[in-house]
């Protein structure tokens, strides 16, 4: 499927928002162009693994936004951070879902967010393999392939398609995190586990599914899909159904309706019969 990215440059835009569009679409590029090559790939942890495709677009993406905007802080998985008190910062995962790139499994995307003073004002998740390029920014919507996206509707639990993810210290919380999709088989429509945090909540933001929830994440596997899924009506929180905080790690995903069930339901819920 071809990328329409072009008609985007339609809507409004400054210049951040025309240079984190014109930098996502080329990062995923690199991306695509390493997919499937024999890479140098390295264990940050037990299962927590990093390639050279990281590191290339990591660098890419940084030198890029430093040449056009020397001020602005940026934060990044990889560590090329940039440490600034303006009020611009860049939030970029230049790989999500790492272990399904490694494995030639075709399902990743860069995602980069842009903050203005803590808040966040655009947003990119691009998965360049399928051509998918999600896009949002503050006030004006949410966007695949320039189309407009809405949430899902579902309002009952039963009827919702549920994913999740596990975090690299799984092995240390199992029973927690296996109570929830516990709670989310016996309730719901069904389970999925993509491996992308950041296609999650884009899918979550087009209506492909309805729930999404994790822990242990980090700012930049979420912070343009949050806005992805603000921007596209749907709700995001933390696992009380309050305020999502960045730094927290603990996100929940959903249509505004369904938040509360998926709180009671999911996150604290013992229909699997365990105690969370
Ligand atoms: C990971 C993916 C995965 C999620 C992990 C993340 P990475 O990011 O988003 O879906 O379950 O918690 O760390 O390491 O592939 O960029
Ligand atoms: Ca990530
Ligand atoms: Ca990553």
């Amino acid at each position: 499927m071809a990328v329409v990215v072009e008609e985007i440059v339609e809507q409004k835009q400054d210049e951040r928002t025309s240079l984190l569009w014109q930098i996502s679409r080329q990062a995923g590029s690199r991306v695509r162009k390493f997919f499937g090559t024999d890479l140098e790939i390295q264990n940050k942890g037990d299962v927590d693994l990093v390639t050279e495709a990281d590191h290339d677009v990591e660098r890419f993406l940084v030198t890029q936004i430093l040449d056009h905007f020397p001020n602005d802080g940026i934060l990044t998985e990889e560590g090329r951070n940039h440490i600034s008190d303006n009020a611009f910062r860049w939030i970029i995962d230049p790989l999500d879902g790492t272990t399904n790139f490694a494995h030639g499994l075709p399902h990743f995307a860069t995602s980069i967010a842009l903050e203005e003073d803590g808040a966040l004002v655009a947003g990119v998740v691009y998965d360049a393999v399928k051509g998918e390029f999600f896009h949002a920014q503050r006030g004006q919507g949410a966007f695949l392939n320039s189309q407009p996206i809405t949430a899902g509707s579902r309002k009952t639990l039963e009827t919702c398609l549920c994913v999740s993810g596990f975090p690299y210290d799984r092995r240390k919380k199992l029973p927690q995190l296996l109570c929830r999709v516990g709670n989310a088989l016996a309730q719901s429509h069904g389970f999925r586990r993509l491996g992308a945090a950041s296609l999650d909540l884009a899918y979550v933001a087009c209506g492909r599914l309805d729930l999404y929830w994790e822990d242990s994440l980090h700012p930049w596997d979420v912070a343009a899909g949050i806005l992805l899924v603000q921007e596209a009506g749907g709700r995001v929180s933390n696992y009380d159904g309050g305020e999502i905080d960045l730094d927290k790690g603990e996100i929940l995903a959903a249509n505004p309706e369904l938040i509360h069930d998926a709180v009671d339901r999911i996150i604290k819920g013992q229909a699997w019969g365990r105690e969370v």
